[in-house]
Formats: C-alpha cells, sequence, structure tokens
C-alpha cells in the first residue's frame, strides 16, 4: 500500500481508540455474565416447504444440553408484523438457512454437536431464487417498504424527448447480492430475571431493538434494557434486530435466568442478518448537442424476499441528481423465496448512482465532451422533481478541484491507446450524492459534575465511525470547556432515547440533540452552574426542513491499470473530494471517507454473493470464497474535502459522511477502466473475464 499522500488530518483521537486496540473495549459477546450458556441454531436446509418432524432424542442426550427449541415447542411471540422476529411461530420455510430451533448448552462446542444430531423432516415445495428479468412476482413496493421510498416519478415526455436528442443512451448495468461483513459479526447475550430482559446486543440503535423486542414478549419497554457500548463495524445490517435476537430471547426463558449467548458465525452472517439485493437497472439518457440532458430514464429491478418486503429503490438516485425536463425513475421488486434484503452502506445510491454515473459517461463519449465538463452543464439550479432550493450544493467545486488536484486536464479522452508494459492505462470519473437526513426524537441529558466537568449521556450507538468523539467534540463546544472535561456516555438504553446509527445521520441529529441540551442547560442553570446540575433536552423540528432540498455531494477520480493479457484490473490511486456540511473532526471524518471509497473499490472488484439458485443458498458463504478489497487491492486513496457551511441542514450544519464515501466509486473505477480497454462492462463485479 502505498498510503495517501495526504498527512492524517488534525482532529481529537478516537476516545476508545486505545481500549479497542489494547483489547480492552468489550465488545457484544465479550460482557462478562455469570454462568452463560450457549446457543447454536437449527437452520432449514431446504428453501421452501416445511417441518414437518424434528427429532430431538439424540440431541438431548449429549452432555451439557439445555435445551432443544423448536417450532413444536417454542412459546407464543405476540405479532408485531416483522417476519423476521417471529421465530419458530410457524413450521413454515421461506428461505434456505432460515432459523428453525436452537440447541442450548454449557459449551459452544456441545450445542453444536448436539444441533448436528437433531433430525429433521421436511415436506419440500418448489422454490424460486433466481434473480432474473422475467422473474414470476414482479410488482411495485408498497410505501412502508422504505422510509426513504420515493414513488414512481413521470414528468414530461421521456419517449418524444429521446426521439429528437443529438446524443442518447440506453444501457443496462447490474449489480450483484452484497453481503455486509463488519469485522464483529452479530452477537447476543440474552437474560431474564425478575425485572425482565437484558440484552448485550451488537446493534445501530438500541433503543430500537429495545422498542421491537419488548412487544414481541408483550413487556413493558422499561422492562427491557439493550447494551451496546462498542460495535465492530456495521453497515446497515445491524440497523434493525433479526431472527437471531428473537431466538436468542425466546432461548433465554427456558434457561431459569441464565444468560444465554450467541454469536453468529460468519457463513450464517450470509444468511441471517440481509444483505444488498441484485439489481438490473435500465438507463436512458438524452442530450442535446451542448450536452444538456433533455431525458432522464432509470428503471430498476431489484430482488426482495416473499417473507419480507425491502424495496432498495436504486433508481431514485436519478431523481434530483441533474437538470432534465422529462424524466421518468420507477423501482420494481422480483420477489424469490430468499432471506429478506435489508440496508447496506449507502443503500439505493450505491447501486443506483453506480448505473447513473456510468450512463453519463457513456453519454460523454458519445458526445464527445469531456466528462467533468458534461456534469457541469447538467447543475440544477434548484431540485429539479420537488423545485426546492438546496440548502447547499457543491458539487461543481467537488469536480473543480478533484479535476485539478487529480491532473484530470492531461487526459487524453481516447479510450484503449495508453500501454505501460502489460497493463493497459485509464482515468474516471463520477459524481456522487447522498441525502442529509436528520432524525427527530433523540434526547440528552447534560449533567454538571463539579469543577467545571460535565457528563452528557445519549442512547446512541457508535458503530465505529467515531460518533463517541465527535459528540464529546460538540458537546465540549457548546460547553465551552476542553474536551477532556466531558464524559459521555452512550450506546444503551439506560440513556436517553437516540435515533437509528444510519442513513449517515448520527452526528446531525445527535450532535444537534447534545447542542440542544446544553442551550437548555444553560437557559435552566446559568453559566456558573452548581454541582449535580442536570437537563434532558432534545433538537426541535427544523424550520427548515420542507424548505430546501438537502444532500451531501462529491467527486471520485479513478486511476485503473488492465492486464492486457489477464483482464486484471487494479486501481493504483483514487481521489474523492466532497462537500458534506460542517466537518466536526477530520481524522475521523477522514477515515470514514476513505473506508467508504475502500468498501467502493471492493464494490466495484471483488464483492459478490453466487447465489446457487438450484438450492438458494449463497454459495460462497465465507471470507475465502467472497472477497473483499484487501491492502494490496488499495493503493493511494487520497480524500479532501470543500469547507461548507450550510445554516438549513440542521443546528450543527452537518450533512453527513458514513455513506458518501462509497457512492459513485464503482462507477469512476468502471469509467476509468473503459477508459483503459475501450470495453464497457456494465456487470460488477469487474471480474478480470469481463476484458478478454
Ligand atoms: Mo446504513 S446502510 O444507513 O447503516
Amino acid at each position: 500500500m502505498t498510503g495517501a499522500t495526504r498527512a492524517t488530518p488534525p482532529g481529537p483521537e478516537r476516545i476508545e481508540g486505545r481500549a479497542k486496540v489494547t483489547g480492552t473495549a468489550r465488545y457484544a459477546f465479550e460482557h462478562p455474565v455469570a454462568d452463560p450458556l450457549y446457543l447454536h441454531p437449527l437452520r432449514a436446509t431446504i428453501a421452501r416447504g416445511r417441518v414437518t418432524s424434528v427429532d430431538t432424542a439424540a440431541a438431548e442426550r449429549v452432555d451439557g444440553v439445555r435445551l432443544v427449541l423448536t417450532p413444536h415447542n417454542a412459546e407464543a411471540l405476540v405479532p408485531i408484523g416483522d417476519p423476521e422476529l417471529a421465530v419458530l411461530q410457524s413450521d413454515e420455510i421461506a428461505f434456505r438457512g432460515q432459523l428453525i430451533g436452537a440447541v442450548v448448552a454449557e459449551t459452544q462446542e456441545a450445542a453444536a454437536h448436539a444441533a448436528d444430531l437433531v433430525g429433521i423432516r421436511y415436506e419440500r415445495m418448489a422454490h424460486d431464487s433466481d434473480f432474473r428479468d422475467d422473474a414470476d412476482v414482479v410488482y411495485t413496493p408498497d410505501a412502508d417498504a422504505s422510509p426513504m421510498l420515493s414513488p414512481d416519478l413521470e414528468l414530461g415526455d421521456v419517449d418524444a424527448a429521446l426521439a429528437e436528442a443529438a446524443f442518447t443512451v440506453d444501457a443496462t448495468y447490474t449489480t450483484p447480492t452484497e453481503h455486509h461483513n463488519p469485522l464483529e459479526p452479530h452477537a447476543v447475550i440474552a437474560a431474564w430475571d425478575d425485572d425482565g430482559l437484558t440484552l448485550h446486543d451488537s446493534n445501530q440503535g438500541s433503543h430500537l431493538v429495545r422498542d421491537l423486542v419488548a412487544p414481541l414478549f408483550g413487556v413493558d419497554k422499561e422492562r427491557v434494557s439493550v447494551i451496546s457500548p462498542h460495535v465492530g463495524g456495521a453497515f446497515g445490517s445491524k440497523g434493525m434486530p433479526h431472527g437471531h435476537v428473537a431466538l436468542t430471547a425466546l432461548a433465554a426463558r427456558h434457561t431459569a435466568g441464565r444468560p444465554v449467548k450467541y454469536a453468529l458465525s460468519r457463513t450464517q452472517m450470509f444468511e441471517l442478518v440481509g444483505y444488498r439485493p441484485p439489481t438490473r437497472q435500465r438507463v436512458r439518457l438524452g442530450a442535446d448537442r451542448e450536452g444538456r440532458l433533455v431525458a432522464t430514464e432509470h428503471d430498476s429491478l431489484e430482488q426482495t424476499s416473499r417473507f419480507k418486503q425491502y424495496a432498495e429503490q436504486s433508481a431514485s438516485a436519478s431523481r434530483e441528481m441533474y437538470t432534465s425536463p422529462n424524466r421518468r425513475v420507477t423501482n420494481r421488486l422480483a420477489a424469490l423465496d430468499v432471506p429478506a434484503p435489508t440496508w447496506m452502506r449507502a443503500p439505493g445510491e450505491a447501486g443506483g448512482m453506480y448505473a447513473l454515473e456510468s450512463a453519463m459517461d457513456e453519454l460523454a463519449v458519445r458526445a464527445g465532451i469531456d466528462p467533468v465538463e458534461l456534469r457541469l452543464r447538467n447543475e440544477p439550479e434548484v431540485a429539479p422533481v420537488s423545485g426546492l432550493p438546496f440548502s447547499s450544493r457543491n458539487l461543481p467545486a467537488c469536480l473543480r478541484e478533484g479535476a485539478e488536484r487529480f491532473g484530470w486536464h492531461e487526459r487524453d479522452p481516447r479510450p484503449g491507446v495508453r500501454r505501460e508494459g502489460d497493463w493497459l492505462v485509464g482515468t474516471g470519473v463520477a459524481a456522487s450524492s447522498f441525502p442529509s437526513l436528520f432524525f427527530p426524537g433523540s434526547l440528552a441529558t447534560v449533567r454538571h459534575e463539579s469543577g467545571g466537568n460535565y457528563r452528557v449521556e445519549i442512547g446512541a450507538v457508535d458503530i465505529g465511525t467515531g460518533s463517541r468523539t465527535a459528540l464529546t467534540q460538540l458537546a465540549a463546544e457548546a460547553l465551552e470547556v476542553p474536551v477532556e472535561a466531558v464524559e459521555l456516555r452512550l450506546g444503551s438504553t439506560e440513556q436517553p432515547h437516540a435515533s437509528l446509527a444510519g442513513g449517515s445521520a448520527g452526528t446531525a441529529s445527535w450532535g444537534s440533540t447534545v447542542v440542544e441540551a446544553v442551550r437548555a442547560f444553560r437557559t435552566e442553570h446559568g453559566h456558573d452552574p452548581v454541582a449535580g446540575a442536570e437537563t434532558t433536552a432534545g433538537a426541535g423540528k427544523n424550520p427548515d426542513a420542507g424548505e430546501y432540498a438537502m444532500h451531501s455531494y462529491g467527486a471520485q477520480f479513478a486511476e485503473v491499470r488492465v492486464n492486457a493479457d489477464t483482464g486484471e484490473v487494479r486501481v493504483p490511486r483514487m481521489l474523492g473530494v466532497f462537500a458534506a456540511g460542517r466537518i466536526v473532526n477530520p481524522r475521523t471524518a477522514h477515515s470514514q471517507f476513505r473506508g467508504g471509497m475502500t468498501m467502493g473499490i471492493s464494490m466495484a472488484l471483488h464483492e459478490h454473493s453466487v447465489v446457487d439458485e438450484r438450492f438458494g443458498h449463497v454459495v460462497n458463504h465465507d471470507l475465502a470464497g467472497y472477497h473483499i478489497a484487501g491492502n494490496a487491492d488499495v493503493g493511494s486513496v487520497e480524500v479532501d474535502w470543500i469547507d461548507e457551511h450550510d445554516p438549513h441542514v440542521n443546528p450543527v450544519g452537518v450533512k453527513g459522511i458514513g455513506e458518501i464515501g462509497i457512492v459513485g466509486t464503482a462507477a469512476a473505477i468502471g469509467n476509468a477502466a473503459h477508459h483503459a480497454t475501450g470495453v464497457r462492462v456494465r456487470d460488477l463485479p469487474l471480474t478480470p473475464e469481463k476484458f478478454l
């Protein structure tokens, strides 16, 4: 690895950094509990059908086994409308790998061994796990399928505009199933006592887990505690609790108060906690002689599960990106007998912008216009669909600054004409965008301990992004004290309610909450508070919400080398320049952007969960078979950002940075690969055979 050319920017180091690298930070599974038992799941080995019988006798005879739980002896849960959480509530099987029981034993080994001895009989039914254009069940997603779902859009007359356009592109792009692979797999410890349920759980929102698990077991929310002080990475799969949380809590009902521990294996991560669904996206663009878009059409077909609807809505990326008087955007779901997909870093935008930004490159080539210039010519003055002004939009600055720093202007636009030894060399660009979200409803408690030292509590989860550090900084700044004078407590339902660590909305939502709580504290206690003075408050509704279109933007530049003989693709150099509002901590922000771009390299070159539709499962279900970018895949990844002051977006001016780094990366790499070779690959990942 050649490393970034820019030194690590300043900003406080991660508060918990030392604890993490020395192994003293406790992750969910490591929390010390007295007298634990271990759970090993039973999982369906067919893709659709019914469990007809379960023979548990041999398993129950294994030394140390305390419980064998099946659909036939599990207690009833309260239906709360989430099929993933309704574990063991029927004998129906909706996907291969589905949880159909559990063995709980004194050791992990005994539980695993006994699970092998459980005899399960099935009634098989025909299944369909093959994602294809003409899937049997295709439908328009319901509005409740995704919190960010946008309905179909039809503005003007796309077909007529395309017929008259000077330049057109009509191309179909496909993206594969991808699985989240945080370093720490999902893990939970569940224990019931007279007070209720305690979960030590690796998640992105302890309050959300509590709010779903409590009604599932018919208990008051106050009787469920969810604790998650450290999380070893999360990319969306930990956003909602999945079946394993319900299963472990269900099992712990039978263990007389003994805690039950369950950590998913890497293989189980490929079946039980969601994934980014595959997509087929058709993009049609039409432009006039000057390269101004006259028509934009983006239609996406995406996989969902028959068992539970999830809408990726990749096509929605084309709603507000560029100006275009005629526009059509549709998202359709193909429902299959597969596990439920879920959010994965920049859901929608990651795949959707791959398609749109690849199509923009194709249009640039066709029109003979530089691809940076083409994007600049299609900048909208206001948000194209809503007509709202942008709270701030600095995509042109990102493109110009990036082009300058990358050395874009020396570029010869002709594809396939640069060769260095065995390698064809090219460069590519893509734009990126992600909505700036704010989740209301969080609260923070500010307490003056003594001598100018404060304690701030908010139940937000730091999934490894640096939230603990950024929130401490924002609290210290508002309190006008050094960061060392603020002790931040977070991660659990013991602290005031906090929204989900998702949608890149953490620092915006919780930071605003902390700042408003400090203001309320000052109003109540003045500038010289007594020891023990305390206030709990949250951020009110943003008066500018609904008045402005709020997004972050970026420009991604890539240099790519493709081996002329083998088709191997290398990415020696990337530059991302972003405009994302206030950057609270340059050090941790740099790491978020660079991490997103690295995941984008991974998406471009490697990530692909291969489904064997005959059996309905992912065959490369471990990190030996499922490739993610390693150090050797990553060359120089340079990151910078535009200083952007956005007074509308929220009280702290933060737009969110967790996801935008992955948006546009794969398109920039694909566009550079085309520039290198003249071969346009429209199917991720960019594996060698596609260039030969
Ligand atoms: Mo993210 S995909 O909002 O955790």
